[in-house]
């Protein structure tokens, strides 16, 4: 495919050149471990690493860590007293993170939490956490819309929200596919309309991955 192709020669010309073979390492440690091949991309990495720059995030969450790619791109944007949590109810997929994230000498900055993050996010709001100034959410679709009702919860005016594969192959608008992991896409976005504190936009991309999006959310003040 020309985007997969597109995809390539731009992260051989402004990504993976410059950053070092930690990437590499941790993507052949996943596969080694058979994990499912479905981290974002080295492009979306480092855009999550630029927004996390731009808007620069102390405490970031993200919901779905996998073996921790998606994770590392994040962790390396932050400063030495960011912080970021990461949620994975799969225990293989966690002991590879935490394999992964010692490898990148990122253990400081990374807490990885094995458990399913529908249970976890209340306890956190019950635990009175810190809010998150930057949440990703990229775990099972289906839980779209509570991910992002507890993500509001912990958060605070200014924080941003991303949840990835809001398209997945344009499926979002087939009406007569009512998999919920379509439906939960569908009514997340139903949730975010509704919702008078987030300022929103999905932006399609392509690329190695397939087609698909990215749906990005400011938490405004009401
Ligand atoms: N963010 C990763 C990809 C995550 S894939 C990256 O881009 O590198 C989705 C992950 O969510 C999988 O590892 C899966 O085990 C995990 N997951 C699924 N349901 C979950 C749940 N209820 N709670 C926490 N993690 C979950
Ligand atoms: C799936 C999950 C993801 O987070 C992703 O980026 C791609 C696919 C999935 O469960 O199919
Ligand atoms: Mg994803």
């Amino acid at each position: 495919m020309t985007w997969s192709n597109v995809d390539q020669y731009i992260a051989k010309k402004l990504i993976l050149s410059k950053e070092n073979d930690i990437f590499k390492k941790i993507l052949s440690r996943c596969q080694e471990h058979n994990l499912p091949d479905i981290q974002v991309t080295a492009l979306q990495g480092k855009f999550l690493h630029l927004l996390i720059q731009l808007t620069q995030a102390k405490r970031v969450l993200e919901i779905g860590t996998l073996g921790g790619y998606s994770t590392l791109w994040m962790a390396k944007a932050l400063s030495k007293d960011g912080y970021l949590l990461s949620l994975e109810s799969h225990p293989l997929h966690h002991q590879v993170a935490n394999k992964n994230i010692l490898d990148a000498r990122l253990d400081t900055t990374v807490e990885l939490r094995l458990g399913n993050a529908n249970e976890i996010l209340p306890q956190l709001v019950e635990q009175k956490s810190q809010p998150f100034d930057f949440i990703f959410i990229d775990a099972d679709k289906p839980s779209n819309p509570n991910y992002l009702k507890w993500s509001l919860k912990l958060s605070k005016p200014g924080s941003v929200i991303v949840c990835d594969n809001v398209v997945r192959n344009g499926e979002l608008i087939n009406m007569n596919n009512q998999n919920p992991g379509v439906s939960g896409i569908r009514d997340f976005f139903d949730l975010i309309a509704d919702e008078p504190s987030l300022n929103a936009t999905a932006l399609q991309t392509v690329g190695e991955k397939g087609y698909d999006g990215f749906a990005i959310a400011v938490v405004n003040s009401v």
